[in-house]
């Protein structure tokens, strides 16, 4: 049995994780478990359309902002080959994938996050089509919403965390219930009001080609010195976590976030060969933070993804006076000014 043509569209979230992934194993396994936000403005649409044909070999074509990008093209087929044996019918249709991402082009920020669980996301939809009854339950079930996030972590690991929100628990923790290597799950204990509407400014200070990509970072993991102590402190650091998500500490929030980052970076640093993915104006950024939670009381803080870019993360009470600063005292040190204003998400949807 076979679809006729027609297409699927899904709009999936950026994330920021507070504990950070950092190492693999296996087929895109973690070494430690890791916890994310999902976000609202920064997220990427996908729509695939699919047409029957005799099977034989992948047929796809990719288009970013309606321009053909064959550049992405054999990312998506080491994709499709990686996860033929999860979805069965890949060979049997012809794909032309359309995506477009909110944020600028470029900024730093990864789109194969949000790209990847996007595109699992149409796949798996496409199979609840081929199986369902017509007139049937059109929205997914848990276990496909699962599946998709299976299919996205094989993509792009942290992209498992991009299809729910608003927090997201990726690999096996033993206090989480459910936590699973294999894809992400929402996180389910009680969550204090001041984390609803946490916001998220990432303030672009890099937008070129990373030195170095995450998966050569990853790699450096195996035979790190630090490796077993670093994903031994993530788990420690996500434990903390638990009861500060809780009871909103935001003074302790503060401080399991700011040093994750830091240690990310300090993975990266001692690695064999080192690299530095921080710029002068990061570190620039980071010490007017401090001083302007030493100077006003302010509860801001910031994390960092595997680049130069710097997420500022606050309540949302703040957010005139965290804004205010921002622009007037740290966009300067951005590439052409420019931030993205985001906070929490909740995950992806259909289109
Ligand atoms: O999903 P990857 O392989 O691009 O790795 C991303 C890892 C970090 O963004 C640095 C941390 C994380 O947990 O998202």
């Amino acid at each position: 049995q076979k679809l006729s043509s027609g297409s699927v569209s899904w709009q999936s979230p950026s994330n920021i994780a507070l504990v950070k992934y950092w190492g693999k194993y296996g087929e895109q396994l973690p070494m430690n478990s890791s916890i994310s936000f999902s976000l609202k403005n920064s997220h990427t649409n996908t729509t695939m359309f699919f047409e029957p044909k005799s099977s034989g070999e992948f047929e796809f074509k990719v288009f970013l902002d309606g321009k053909r990008e064959a550049s992405f093209e054999p990312k998506i087929l080491k994709f499709f080959k990686r996860i033929e044996k999860y979805i069965s019918f890949l060979r049997d249709y012809k794909f032309r994938i359309e995506t477009s991402n909110s944020f600028p082009h470029s900024s730093g920020i990864a789109s194969s996050a949000s790209g990847m669980s996007a595109l699992a996301l149409c796949l798996v939809d496409m199979e609840h089509r081929l199986h369902s009854d017509p007139g049937g339950q059109p929205s997914l079930s848990e276990a496909e919403m699962q599946k998709a996030s299976f299919l996205a972590r094989l993509g792009s690991g942290s992209a498992c965390r991009s299809l729910q929100g608003p927090i997201i628990v990726w690999g096996e923790h033993p206090e989480i219930e459910g936590s699973s290597n294999l894809y992400g799950t929402q996180y389910k204990f009680q969550v204090h009001e001041i984390f609803h509407n946490y916001q998220d400014t990432i303030l672009l200070v890099d937008k070129g080609e990373k030195q170095v990509s995450s998966s050569i970072g990853h790699e450096l993991m195996h035979n790190h010195p630090f490796a077993k102590q670093r994903f031994e402190q993530a788990g420690f650091n996500l434990s903390k976590l638990i009861p500060v998500l809780k009871n909103g500490d935001v003074t302790e929030f503060i401080k399991i976030i700011e040093s994750e980052a830091l240690s990310l970076h300090a993975m990266m640093m001692t690695s064999m060969p080192y690299f530095i993915l921080m710029k002068p104006n990061t570190l620039e950024i980071l010490n007017r933070i401090w001083a302007f939670r030493e100077e006003t009381g302010s509860k801001v803080c910031f994390t960092l993804d595997a680049g130069a870019n710097v997420h500022v993360l606050y309540p949302e009470a703040e957010k005139g006076s965290v804004l205010n600063f921002i622009s007037t005292e740290l966009s300067q040190f951005c590439k052409n000014n420019e931030f993205i204003v985001d906070e929490v998400g909740f995950g992806a949807v259909k289109k």
